[in-house]
């Protein structure tokens, strides 16, 4: 059975479907990379899974466990969206650091506040080990000396990698990025791929929607390419580039080539 099922995500914005009926599935330590041109939906979707959109109507299953159908209310609770969402992480673009806290700090808040109630009845301890926990982590994506810099004190690269210690820290299930490097100039884009390269390296299953096709080619386990709110092609990144099936997908890897 694999990690994620996600099965007819169906959404709307006013009138406008823009999410058409999406199928996927993902096994545990696979990346899946999504392209596709502007306003294909691409982020829509990672919203969606990450209970910042609300799908109007599909179903998302992690670890053969139903987290969310669309048709059925009693999912739209607050409390169970904000435990469901703990299956995922997102980092966005635009890393969304918090500027007045520290790197470490930027690690360990939203770990405080989602710890049990019986962990925060001893504050210091629990604060004591999340430190450790984002030490670590930090070393791992080589930003141990910065843990107390403030963000802006950072390259954009090394935000971004601070972005994904944090998202970590929460110990997702399941792994989302949102374009992660096109803010960046290529040298740092280079320095944050190859974090998520890291990641997949120890197992990290993750979703990633990229316009770098280097990466999508080399990184991924599967492809989906997204036009107009629905799957165009999925496949293997060798049948998705050595093979398109579809014109529109053609089209898309002659610009995004050319680029
Ligand atoms: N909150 C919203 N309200 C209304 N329309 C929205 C909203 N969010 C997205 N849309 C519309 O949904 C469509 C898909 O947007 P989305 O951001 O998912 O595209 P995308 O594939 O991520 O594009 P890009 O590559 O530019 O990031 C667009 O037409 C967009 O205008
Ligand atoms: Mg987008």
């Amino acid at each position: 059975m694999a990690l994620l099922e996600v099965k007819d995500i169906k959404k709307k914005f006013d009138n406008t479907e823009v999410l058409k009926g999406i199928d996927l599935s993902l096994e545990k330590g696979e990346v899946l990379s999504i392209i596709g041109s502007s306003g294909s939906g691409k982020t829509t979707l990672l919203r969606c899974l990450n209970f910042l959109e609300l799908a109007d109507h599909g179903t998302i299953t992690v670890d053969n466990k139903l987290i969310y159908d669309g048709d059925d209310p009693s999912f739209r609770d607050d409390k169970l969206i904000r435990k469901n969402r703990l299956n995922f992480g997102l980092v966005f673009q635009q890393f969304n650091l918090f500027p007045q806290y520290s790197v470490r700090d930027n690690l360990t808040l939203a770990a405080m506040l989602t710890a049990s109630a019986e962990e925060k009845k001893d504050k210091k301890k629990l604060k004591d080990k999340l430190n450790d926990q984002a030490d670590e982590l930090l070393k791992r994506i080589g930003l141990y000396e910065k843990k107390d810099n403030y963000p802006c004190e950072l390259s954009g690269g090394q935000q971004q990698r601070v972005a994904i210690a944090r998202a970590l820290m929460l110990t997702p299930d399941i792994l989302c990025f949102d374009e992660p490097t096109s803010a960046l100039d290529p040298e740092l884009t280079k320095e944050v791929l190859k974090v998520i390269k890291d990641l997949k390296n120890s197992n990290n299953t993750m979703i990633v929607v990229t316009h770098e096709m280097d990466f999508a080619k080399n990184v991924s386990d599967k492809i989906i390419f997204m036009s107009g709110g629905r799957i165009e092609e999925y496949g293997t990144p060798s049948e998705i580039f050595d093979n398109p099936k579809s014109p529109v997908l053609r089209s898309f890897l002659n610009n995004a080539l050319e680029s």
